[in-house]
């Protein structure tokens, strides 16, 4: 029997700034540290002086092997560390970034070491803010924000819709450590799709009849979740618009989940932005429903009295693709849909050669439903505006490679 091999350390040799805001979602700056320190990186982590309101230096020198830094005049940081980490780090990484962090950053603030060392790096800076949904949206921070965007001094990444801390809902939330992990590992990598953002919709979607029924499809999320994986893999910002499936996120993917083919449409704008400018590829590999019951009943439709036969009226669900093919400006984002057919090949093709056009799409990636639905394989045949080409069934994993290396071809050098 061979030995198992030793699991990649994808972040060798890096060295990477950690600062950490004072914020409930400081504690996810310690996975994210110990994430980091396992995939190799040296970490050196800086909490401002709020942050330690939160969590103990303790857990990050225990967790780094390294003094945890908190302040520009004291030891075990020397008269010049602010420009020195500024100068040594690969990548500065603030997370959770609070709304005063963003503020300091966005105005040239040098008032302790995290905000001291931003402005003396020259690396690049990643940003996961975290706060309470109302101070978000706030017009100060989100001018901050706007700042920081136009300066290009800093990545923001997140933060992300959920509960926060309160119990309350709403935009605020820090973006898991993992997801943030593998998008850190990623820059590291040589990777084709990097500084991409790929949309990914996957699994079925869901249309209530009344509060306990409901009309669905047979899709597992499978080919849909593929993609998003391999994407990631590949480099890519992936957000995966996923239907009501049961499939574990991804690595590095960040996952929003929906009901109806209404919400699939709202999260795909919302992620790619009212003029899709948000988004380089978006791969529509949902089975969203065509129709929906006209008005879910508000209360259960019962036995006794029913209707025999029951009669259920339907609507037909807003054109998701469609729309967005005749939304975009020029050949971005790159478009991709899928077509679940039922009759033989001859008939596949010929669908997927009118969703082509009738939809402004760049590629339809035609299967069959008996093939396709909840298997860990498919079978599927590519038809592009120069392209057909049939696959050989195999797994969902190659298939998803397959598409993805189209798409690495399609959105070409991200340099
Ligand atoms: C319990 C508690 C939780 C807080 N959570 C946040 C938060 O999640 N995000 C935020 O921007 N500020 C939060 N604050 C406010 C910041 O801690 C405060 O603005 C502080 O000055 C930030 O300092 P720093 O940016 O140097 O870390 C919280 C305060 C308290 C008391």
């Amino acid at each position: 029997m061979s030995e198992p091999s030793e699991p990649a350390r994808p972040l060798c040799g890096r060295r990477i700034t950690l600062c950490v805001g004072g914020s409930i979602a400081a504690f996810k700056a310690a996975s994210l540290a110990s994430l980091l320190v396992k995939d190799g990186a040296e970490v050196q982590v800086v909490l401002t002086q709020a942050a330690t309101e939160f969590i103990n230096e303790a857990t990050f020198s225990g967790l780094t092997g390294r003094p945890v830094l908190k302040n520009m005049f004291e030891p075990p940081a020397g008269a010049e560390v602010h420009i020195e980490l500024g100068r040594a780090s690969d990548l500065l990484v603030i997370a959770p970034a609070t709304a005063d962090l963003l503020a300091r950053l966005a105005t040239g603030r040098a008032s302790d070491l995290v905000s001291t060392v931003a402005l003396c790096a020259r690396c690049p800076i990643l940003c996961a803010p975290a706060m309470h949904p109302s101070m978000w949206s706030h017009p100060a921070t989100q001018r901050n924000v706007a700042t920081l965007r136009a300066d290009g001094c800093v990545e923001l990444v997140g933060p992300v819709e959920g509960v926060v801390a309160s119990g309350e809902s709403g935009v605020g939330r820090m973006v898991e450590p993992d997801v943030l992990a593998a998008m850190i590992t990623a820059r590291f990598a040589a990777k084709e799709l990097l500084g991409r953002h790929v949309v990914v919709t996957a699994g079925p979607t869901a249309e209530d009849i009344d509060p306990v029924r409901y009309i669905t499809n047979r899709s597992s999320g499978k080919m849909g979740f593929a993609i998003a994986e391999r994407a990631a893999a590949h480099g890519a910002r992936v957000t995966l618009i996923a239907g009501p499936v049961f499939l574990p996120t991804p690595r590095g993917v960040e996952r929003i989940d929906i009901w109806s083919a209404e919400q699939m449409r709202d999260a795909l704008w919302q992620a790619a932005g009212p003029d899709l400018a948000g988004a380089d590829a978006i791969v529509m590999a949902a089975a969203v429903a065509d129709f929906r019951p006209a008005a879910a009943r508000a209360e259960k439709i019962r036995r006794e009295g029913m209707a025999d036969p029951l009669a259920l009226d339907l609507v037909a669900n807003p054109d998701i693709i469609g729309a967005l093919g005749r939304a975009r400006h020029g050949t971005r984002p790159v478009l991709v849909g899928f077509a679940m057919e039922t009759g033989d090949d001859d008939e596949l093709v010929a669908s997927a050669r009118r969703k082509l056009d009738a939809k402004h799409v760049d590629l339809v990636v035609g299967n069959r439903a008996e093939e396709a639905f909840a298997r860990d394989d498919n079978r599927a045949i590519l038809v592009g505006r120069t392209l057909l080409e049939p696959l050989a069934r195999q797994s969902k994993h190659d298939l998803a490679e397959r598409l993805v290396m189209w798409l690495v071809r399609q959105l070409g050098d991200p340099t």
